[in-house]
C-alpha cells in the first residue's frame, strides 16, 4: 500500500515539475503593456494606416510589421525599420523601447507626443518621410533621448523652446524641414550636443 503511495507521490512530483518546466520555458520576454498600447498610437499618429501588432512582439522581431497597401507584404527591412527593446527589466521578462527607426517609409503623419510615453526611449530617426506640422509639446518629457532625428520631411513652425530641456540629446537632426523663425536661445542647455543639422528659414 505504501509503495502504490510512494509511486503516486512520486509521479505527481514528476509531472508537477514537468509542468512547471513548461510553463516557464512558454513565457517569453514581452513589451511592457502601456508601450504596446503607446506604439499603436504611435503609429497611428505617423500615418502608418495596417499594423500588424498580434502576430509577433516588437522587440523579438526588432521591427514593426507594417502591412502596406494593397498587397500583403510585410516591411521587415531592418535598415528602414528597427525597433531595439531593452529586455532586462522584471527579471529579463519585460521590455521597454530603446529605440525607434522608421526611415524613408513616406509616413504621411505627424511626429507623435505619444512618443513621450516610451520612458526610457534614447533614439527616435523618422527622418525622410513626408510627416508635416509643428513637432509636439511635451518634449522635455523626453528625459532619456540621446538621439533625434526628423531630417527631410515637411516640418514646419518654430523650434520649441522645450527642445533645450532634453539635455541628454548628443545628436540633434532638424535640417531639410520648413522651420521657421530663430533658434530658441534654451538650445544653450543642450551641453551634450556633439552632432547638429539645424536649418531653419529666418522669417
Ligand atoms: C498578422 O500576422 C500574422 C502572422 O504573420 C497573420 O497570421 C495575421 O493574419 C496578421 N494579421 C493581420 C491583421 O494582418
Ligand atoms: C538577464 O539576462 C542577462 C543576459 O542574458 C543575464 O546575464 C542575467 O543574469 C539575467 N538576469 C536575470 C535576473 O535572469
Ligand atoms: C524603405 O522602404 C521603402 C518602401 O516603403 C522602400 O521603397 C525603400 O527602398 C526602403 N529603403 C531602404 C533603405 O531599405
Ligand atoms: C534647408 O531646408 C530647405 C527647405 O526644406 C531645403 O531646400 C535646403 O536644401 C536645406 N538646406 C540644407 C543645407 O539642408
Amino acid at each position: 500500500m505504501s509503495i502504490i503511495f510512494s509511486i503516486f507521490i512520486l509521479l505527481f512530483v514528476i509531472i508537477t515539475c514537468f509542468l512547471t518546466t513548461l510553463s516557464t520555458s512558454a513565457a517569453s520576454q514581452s513589451l511592457h503593456p502601456d508601450e504596446l498600447n503607446a506604439l499603436k498610437e504611435i503609429a497611428t499618429t505617423l500615418g502608418i494606416k495596417r499594423l500588424n501588432l498580434s502576430a509577433e512582439d516588437p522587440c523579438n522581431i526588432r521591427t514593426l510589421m507594417i502591412i502596406q497597401e494593397k498587397q500583403d507584404v510585410l516591411l521587415n527591412s531592418a535598415k528602414n525599420n528597427s525597433i531595439v527593446c531593452d529586455c532586462s527589466f522584471n527579471n529579463n521578462m519585460t521590455c521597454h523601447i530603446k529605440v525607434i527607426e522608421l526611415k524613408t517609409l513616406s509616413l504621411p503623419g505627424k511626429l507623435p507626443p505619444q512618443l513621450a510615453k516610451l520612458r526610457y526611449l534614447q533614439k527616435i530617426s523618422v527622418c525622410a518621410n513626408r510627416l508635416t506640422g509643428n513637432l509636439p509639446r511635451g518634449l522635455e518629457n523626453f528625459k532619456n533621448l540621446i538621439y533625434l532625428s526628423v531630417e527631410a520631411n515637411q516640418f514646419s513652425g518654430t523650434i520649441p523652446d522645450e527642445l533645450g530641456d532634453v539635455t541628454s540629446l548628443t545628436t540633434l537632426h532638424l535640417a531639410s524641414n520648413y522651420f521657421t523663425g530663430s533658434l530658441p536661445s534654451s538650445l544653450d542647455r543642450l551641453v551634450n550636443l556633439e552632432d547638429v543639422y539645424v536649418n531653419v528659414t529666418i522669417l
